[in-house]
């Protein structure tokens, strides 16, 4: 199998190294082929390695596409425009493609998975979610005996580390992130993975794959995690939980409920020992029960690893030519899940309240949740904190969000409340 590779970063490097080391064996073990025909990127200066190491190189990815000798385009360039354009070109050429670019599908897979489909050409993209974590061909294949209706999942790792971090350590938000930086793990603008953007891409894929329709990642509901706050990591410990943010998806007579958000994680729940930049993905299935997955979600080599595992795949269903692609025509826009507002999801919420320490703020507060039909199940307060100012901590018993919108709206315009309200759902 005539491979085109563009992109020689981090992934791309680490599927050279791959390719490298292992292409003997998969010839000699699984009978495939796999042959780095084309390795093309920006600059020739980029390039240069791998031109001396005998390698045919290219900085033009549209000629090295239009190779007909060449059966699949690798695309681990990142960005957006580009790759749409590269991915449509090959498959109107009846070229296959692997990507990791979560992204660019999130963005423009509804255009490029029908067309796939037309011209009889896979789409694999293993690496787009969860890194070397086989969760997608899990969904498409391993799990299909059953239905999803629940997925919770860490897809961020670089969340997932500021968050350990916070709650291992005890650090601020703010030094959480400078850990991550340093060690290389955030983005340089690192908007993308603490907003929760790159977790809501990831999601809106998982969501589409459950249900079998086209979930559009911008209308998802999405909040990161720089507003978690050194105090709500102690109190959810005090709570017996963990904060993480977490990607959901969940089956419902209402439509699909998807979104990213922190929530708390009862810590006898197993994503609440997920750590560091380690991703998990739990799936609660009708047959199968619940599962987890877990594994490393980012970096070289762990990446690098599922695209050579989809080019794997490829060779060997197109070498038999029994394999259909998988179809994936349905993630189109007419074909839109029903999304469920976020107001009409429900859950016990975290709410942490700074008050001015005056008689009746309690009262007034509380007032608030029985006004909005809110039961509570307890009350944390830790007594004054800075001067004059004081933090309450309500946790609620399940209730629907427009009512917390309702009461969060009250409290926030009271006089004795000094600060913006923190809410975080629990997740059980
Ligand atoms: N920025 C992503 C993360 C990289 O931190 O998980 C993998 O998609």
């Amino acid at each position: 199998m005539r491979i085109g590779l563009v992109g020689t970063g981090t992934v791309g490097g680490g599927v050279i190294e791959i390719l490298e080391a292992k292409a003997t064996a998969y010839r000699e073990k699984l009978g495939v082929n796999l042959e780095l025909a084309c390795i093309c990127a920006r600059t020739e200066e980029e390039v240069a390695p791998f031109k001396a190491k005998g390698y045919t190189t290219s900085t033009d990815a549209m000629s090295m596409i239009a190779d007909p000798s060449i059966q699949v385009l690798v695309e681990l360039a990142g960005g957006y425009e580009m790759p749409r354009q590269w991915i449509t070109a090959a498959l109107e050429s009846g070229k296959h493609v692997v990507t990791a670019n979560k992204a660019m599908l999130a963005k423009y897979g509804h255009e490029l998975f029908p067309l796939a489909e037309k011209k009889g050409c896979h789409i694999l993209f293993e690496a787009a979610v969860g890194g070397g974590i086989p969760i997608i061909r899990s969904i498409q294949e391993g799990f299909v005996g059953s239905e999803v209706e629940h997925l919770s999942c860490i897809i961020n790792g670089t969340c997932n580390y500021i968050l350990s971090r916070m709650t291992e350590a005890h650090l601020s938000f703010e030094d959480a992130l400078k850990e991550a930086q340093a060690k290389g793990y955030a983005e340089a603008n690192p908007t993308f993975d603490i907003e929760g953007v790159d977790s809501a891409h990831k999601t809106a894929l998982l969501a589409s794959l459950c249900s079998g329709k086209y979930v559009d990642f911008e209308k998802i509901h999405v909040t990161g995690v720089s507003h978690i706050s050194a105090e709500d990591i102690e109190n959810a410990k005090e709570l017996n939980a963990t904060i993480k943010l977490l990607g959901l998806y969940i089956r419902s007579e209402a439509g699909v409920d998807a979104r990213v958000h922190p929530c708390l994680v009862p810590n006898n729940h197993l994503l609440a020992n997920v750590n560091n930049v380690i991703n998990a993905v739990y799936l609660q299935c009708d047959n199968l029960g619940p599962t987890l997955q877990t594994g490393a979600g980012a970096g070289r080599l762990p990446t690098a690893s599922a695209v050579v595992a989809d080019l794997v795949s490829l060779a060997r269903s197109t070498d038999s030519g029994k394999r259909l692609p998988m179809p994936m025509g349905w993630f189109n826009k007419e074909n839109a899940a029903t999304l469920v507002p976020i107001e009409e999801t429900s859950a016990r919420y975290y709410l942490r309240f700074t008050t001015r320490d005056a008689c009746g703020v309690l009262a007034s507060i509380t007032g608030i949740f029985s006004e909005n039909r809110i039961s509570i199940e307890s009350i944390i307060q830790k007594g004054v904190t800075d001067p004059g100012k004081v933090s309450i901590v309500v946790v609620s018993e399940r209730t629907e969000e427009r009512k917390i919108l309702s009461a969060l709206k009250a409290i926030d315009a009271l006089a004795a409340v000094a600060e913006k309200s923190q809410m975080i759902r629990f997740l059980k």
